[in-house]
């Protein structure tokens, strides 16, 4: 069998799970590779401190050196998140050959169009399923499963962390402080909750569903957003007393603009803001620290997923797939397909909502 050299950036929650998937003559990396029809190899782990031994990695792995890591692999698994260094990084991975799985959300939604244009030159592959909902298989389904239909809307309860926190005030009555503070203890939120309750997180997502269903590039800045932190214990009462429940969306939807002669025009739309939602909706019944992604399609009609949005767990079997995958398209010389450049539909603001 050919051999996949891989190379991971980052030990974290998720890479730490990759890694002792991939370690060197366990049952795990045989099963990948019989999968895969190619023998994976874990070349190399990028970490800031190589002088801290990683469990269950092996101490030769370990490299400060993450550029010539790149350098040496047939794929890349960048799971070091943030905006730089893993953009040079990925660029100089297609640059070398490399195909790259990544998990980082902000990356992709503010240089999307840059990293698939890089992949497509170069003839490789972007996957990045781990990206939007942790291990719930969301991103194949819009890129490929759904390729010949016309999505309408996405609806998706993609941060784990705010849902929870909604949850933890509709079900026990608790403060908004109180259930983060819960959710801080339970290992979902951050210290700085920031990133969840704000929104940004979220709106990441939907710029990458957005792009995905409706094939066109959609990035963090047109995604109109509204964070958690203004809704209070009584609205959340109020909306159970009224049939409904509090409810984070990102939502991404084909919608209509006027150019100045009056005339319509389609466009497509992305925003983050919480929603009153009837409790018959299936996405009310998304409980927890759970995510779920609701798809209105024209001919497919409504499908919803559901599953674990995040976890070292299930977001690294999100990262497996897609590495699996990829190694089989190096054995075959094949390639996923692009993801931009088909509509390009404008981006219409969202003033109100
Ligand atoms: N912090 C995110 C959440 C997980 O709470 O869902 C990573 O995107």
């Amino acid at each position: 069998m050919e051999r996949v050299r891989v190379a991971l950036l980052g030990c974290g929650s998720v890479g730490s799970q990759v890694a002792a998937a991939l370690a060197a003559g366990s049952e795990s990396v045989h099963e990948l590779s019989a999968r895969a029809g190619a023998t994976i190899e874990l070349v190399g782990v990028a970490v800031r401190d190589a002088s801290t031994p990683r469990e269950g990695v092996d101490d030769e792995l370990l490299t400060t050196d993450a550029e010539g890591l790149v350098t040496r692999a047939d794929v890349v698994v960048e799971l070091i998140g943030g905006l730089e260094p893993a953009r040079s990084l990925l660029l100089k991975a297609f640059e070398h050959g490399a195909s790259v799985v990544t998990g980082n959300k902000a990356l992709l939604a503010a240089h999307g169009r840059e990293l698939h244009a890089a992949a497509d030159a170069a003839g490789v592959d972007l996957y990045f399923e781990a990206a939007v909902a942790g291990a719930i298989p969301i991103i194949r389904p819009l890129r490929e499963s759904l390729a010949g239909d016309r999505v309408e809307r996405v609806l998706g309860i993609v941060n784990g962390t705010t849902n929870f926190v909604l949850d933890e005030m509709d079900s026990r009555g608790a403060s908004f402080d109180d259930a983060v503070s819960r959710a801080q203890e339970l290992g979902y939120a951050e210290a700085d909750p920031t990133a969840d309750v704000d929104g940004w997180d979220a709106a990441a997502k939907a710029a990458i569903l957005a792009t995905l269903a409706f094939h066109t590039p959609v990035t963090l800045d047109d995604v109109h957003r509204e964070g958690i932190r203004g809704v209070s214990a009584e609205d959340v009462a109020a909306a159970r007393e009224a049939g409904a429940v509090v409810k984070l969306l990102a939502v991404a939807e084909r919608t209509t603009g006027q150019d100045d002669d009056g005339a319509a025009f389609e466009g497509v739309q992305a925003r983050v803001h919480p929603v009153l939602l009837s409790r018959d909706h299936p996405l009310a019944s998304v409980r927890g620290a759970y995510n779920a992604v609701f798809v209105e399609a024209a001919g497919a009609g409504d499908l919803m997923f559901y599953g674990q949005g995040a976890g070292g767990r299930p977001t690294a079997s999100a990262v497996l797939g897609d590495l699996v995958t990829l190694a089989r398209h190096r054995q075959d010389g094949s390639q996923g397909p692009r993801v931009l450049g088909h509509a390009d539909l404008p981006v219409l603001p969202t003033d109100a909502v």
